[in-house]
């Protein structure tokens, strides 16, 4: 097995049996399903979304599977996460990992790098955060996705009814398109209309 194959198992037996002992929402690993990282890897290559921001890093499983995918298409990934812990096992994933040269970990409030990014400054977006803080963060994230740009949401079929307000928000979106991928724990997709450098 390959070294990161192999950090990528040790990290799913970690997460389910961390989040089998710990109730508490901070000490939860929270991990996407590998079938949901396999998705991702695909849409990254086939949209080939060099730039990537991802929303919730926790300990950076999901940002492996984004990180190799874009590695490999010559992109990056920036990852953001506010619990220091996390910060700190993702930093130690990512450099075990040999991808740390394409990940930039954000230690920070994800409303507040939203607020600071660029305009169109990403290809694809990957949301996975606190579900109630959604809503408000939908003009920044509508704003950072470059036209043509996809948004991916994990949890839409787990938790449909903490999504609902968000979805409605971005479906009643003309410049969007959207579709629910029943992977995982559930994936919505949102493309921003328009190409790269259109109107
Ligand atoms: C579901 S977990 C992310 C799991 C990760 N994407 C994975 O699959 O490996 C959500 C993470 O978002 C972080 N988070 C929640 N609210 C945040 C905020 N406002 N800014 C930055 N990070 C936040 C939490 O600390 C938690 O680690």
């Amino acid at each position: 097995m390959q070294p990161l194959d192999a950090l990528k198992a040790e990290l799913e037996r970690f997460g389910a049996d961390n989040d089998a002992v710990h109730e508490e929402r901070p000490r939860r690993m929270l991990n996407i399903t590998r079938d949901t990282g396999e998705f991702l890897s695909v849409l990254v290559r086939a949209t080939v979304a060099r730039r990537i921001l991802e929303i919730g890093t926790s300990n950076g499983y999901s940002t492996l599977w984004l990180a190799e995918a874009a590695r490999a298409i010559g992109g990056s990934v920036t990852t953001v996460e506010y619990a220091e812990y996390k910060v700190g096992l993702a930093r130690a994933n990512f450099e075990r990992s040999g991808l740390a040269a394409v990940i930039d970990l954000v230690h920070d409030d994800a409303g507040r790098l939203l607020e600071r990014t660029a305009e169109g400054a990403y290809d694809l977006v990957f949301l996975d955060s606190e579900r109630p803080e959604y809503p408000g963060w939908w003009p920044q994230i509508r704003r950072v996705l470059r036209p043509g740009g996809l948004l991916v949401v994990d949890n839409a079929t787990s938790h449909v009814e903490q999504m609902a307000p968000f979805v409605a928000l971005v479906e009643a979106d003309e410049a969007f398109t959207t579709v629910l991928v029943p992977i995982g724990n559930g994936e919505f997709m949102a493309v921003k209309q328009g190409s790269q450098g259109s109107e």
